[in-house]
């Protein structure tokens, strides 16, 4: 008799749910009012007891802050402010120690403008190899003091700023597709391609287990850098045949990596950051020999609309199917406005004041839903306690770029990077020691949504998430790549997992019964057993 060899188990980042680490605004060790590792290190018990299989870690590399971090100057060691490169090792140990994994940020579209590769370009002449690293043009006019092309940069304004010669006079211009604290690299220069191999080593040697790409569809841009002609740049609808963004050659560097990183032992892996049009283009970065699984912004950005959701999730599992790459899905993170105040803006408008009662009733059916849906799962640190976008945030304390790069007008992504709330009745919330101000200002209302609050209060978001995610383990028709729909009633979802498994979700605006779906194993309101009032999700055997 034969008997057929078990089957290796799938790899870990098929089916994880990672939980995003903002970490200046996760847990801040020395009351300086700023996150950092060691308090991160602090709360790994939390982050084990909610039952996460991994994190993502924002960049936390040496960095001037002109964005967040995403302005590195050293991509192998950790900012001061934050620790050290002992805390991150240890760190990583102790992650690993609870079976938590950890991915880091790889931020190779751009550096700081004060990387040493940069201030190198500076201090040398116009076609040196030190400029051929980052992309340095020459104006268009008479004394070249029109920019080389007509680009925009994503935080607005041009994507070009002008530089002064080492000997005083006006000089070349250099490409910032972000912020000008922020020149983008040439990644058709081998010098960039080798420091880069160098640095995915560096960090998978210290026993990373992944990294999440940054601004993925940038780092190559079209030959000669031609006009865009498409009207002001970032948005995805134009980002076909865009000359800075998803050009089909960007993919050779990922395959570069991927070899990198199949030389190593264990599972290591990459998620990609790229907002392109629609989850083809979006297949195309995870094919096989390249990256392995990407965020999904087009389900990030799906209102709340039973038929919308649909269509994104049969179009992502469709898409991601054919690349035989596992589906992801997410809610927020450090770049987009909280859930809870998005899905409580009855027509999604904007500006529109959102309802947070009703944005807390949807997150928590959204979350039950992206839970129940096969492949990966990504949580920004603070969904998981229904926490609000801060919308009046003082101006004068706004950080991000966008700010003023948009004329004072955006205000940008700080009100969804406010320091947690971990316990107490006033700021800082055991964020920081007492007496400590925290980096950006936490609402003096957000006592009830703290982690301790919320660990001792029946039917709390927090206790919602940790259930979620132990059924989510718990529960083997949860772990396959399938999902049938099946019948339900107008605006209501409901597909079966496995053999047993149902998710039912009511997005129409009348209750709808629960008979006839099985048994609950949980659901997004306490209420009821019976019945599903509108915005509410359940979880069944069937
Ligand atoms: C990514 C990051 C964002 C950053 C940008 C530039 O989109 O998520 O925070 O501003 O890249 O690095």
């Amino acid at each position: 008799m034969t008997t057929e060899p078990t089957p290796a188990p799938a790899p870990w980042w098929r089916t994880a749910v990672t939980y995003q680490v903002y970490l200046r605004s996760f847990a801040d060790s020395n009351g300086d009012g700023i996150g950092d590792v060691d308090g991160l290190r602090g709360r790994l018990p939390y982050l084990a007891d909610l039952g996460v299989d991994a994190l993502w870690i924002t960049p936390w590399y040496p960095s001037p802050m002109a964005d967040g971090g995403y302005d590195v100057v050293d991509h192998r060691d950790v900012d001061p402010v934050l620790g050290t490169l002992a805390q991150a090792d240890a760190l990583i140990a102790e992650a690993h120690a609870r079976g938590i994994r950890v991915v880091l940020d790889l931020v190779a579209n751009h550096t700081s403008d004060r990387h040493p590769w940069f201030t190198a370009a500076l201090a040398a002449p116009p076609g040196s190899p030190a400029r051929r690293r980052y992309h340095f043009r020459d104006g268009r006019g008479p004394g070249g003091e029109a920019p080389p092309n007509d680009w925009t940069s994503a935080f607005g304004g041009p994507a070009w700023t002008r530089v002064e010669e080492p000997d005083g006079t006006h000089g070349q211009w250099y490409l910032h597709l972000f912020a000008p604290q922020q020149p983008d690299l040439n990644w058709d220069d081998p010098a960039v391609r080798e420091g880069f191999d160098d640095v995915v080593r560096f960090w998978l040697d210290r026993g990373i287990d992944g990294l999440r790409v940054d601004a993925a569809p940038a780092l190559v841009k079209a030959p000669g850098l031609p006009e865009f002609d498409g009207g002001p740049a970032f948005a995805p609808a134009t980002w076909t045949d865009s000359p800075h963004w998803d050009v089909d050659d960007v993919h050779e560097v990922f395959r570069r990596w991927r070899k990198i990183a199949d030389g190593y032992p264990g599972d290591r892996m990459f998620v990609a950051e790229a907002v392109v049009n629609g989850p083809e283009r979006l297949a195309r970065y995870l094919r096989p020999g390249e990256l392995h699984t990407a965020f999904n912004f087009d389900y990030l950005h799906a209102p709340w609309q039973a038929r919308a959701l649909r269509e994104t999730i049969d179009s992502t599992l469709g898409a991601m199917a054919a690349v035989d790459a596992p589906a992801t899905w997410v809610l927020s993170n450090h770049d987009e406005t909280r859930h809870v105040t998005r899905f409580g803006r009855p027509t999604g408008a904007r500006r529109e004041p959102a309802d947070l009662a009703l944005g807390t009733r949807r997150a928590r059916a959204a979350a039950l839903l992206m839970l129940a849906l096969p492949g990966g799962a990504y949580l920004y640190q603070g969904e998981e306690l229904g926490l609000p976008e801060v919308e009046d945030l003082p101006e004068h304390l706004l950080q991000d770029p966008t700010w003023e790069r948009s004329g004072r007008t955006v205000r940008g992504r700080d009100g969804c990077r406010v320091p947690l709330p971990w316990a107490g009745s006033r700021p800082p919330f055991g964020f920081s020691p007492d007496g400590a101000r925290p980096w950006l200002p936490q609402p003096r209302d957000w006592a009830s949504l703290a982690v301790e609050h919320q660990r001792h209060t029946p039917g709390s978001t927090l206790l919602l998430y940790r259930a979620a995610l132990t059924l989510r383990r718990a529960l083997p028709d949860l772990h396959g790549p399938d999902l049938a729909w099946a019948d339900g009633a107008p605006d209501v979802l409901v597909f079966d997992r496995g053999s047993r498994f149902r998710c039912v979700v009511n997005l129409s605006g009348e209750p709808v019964p629960l008979r006839g779906h099985g048994t609950p194993l949980l659901t997004s309101c306490q209420q009821t057993r019976h019945e599903l009032p509108p915005d509410t999700a359940a979880w069944l055997t069937r």
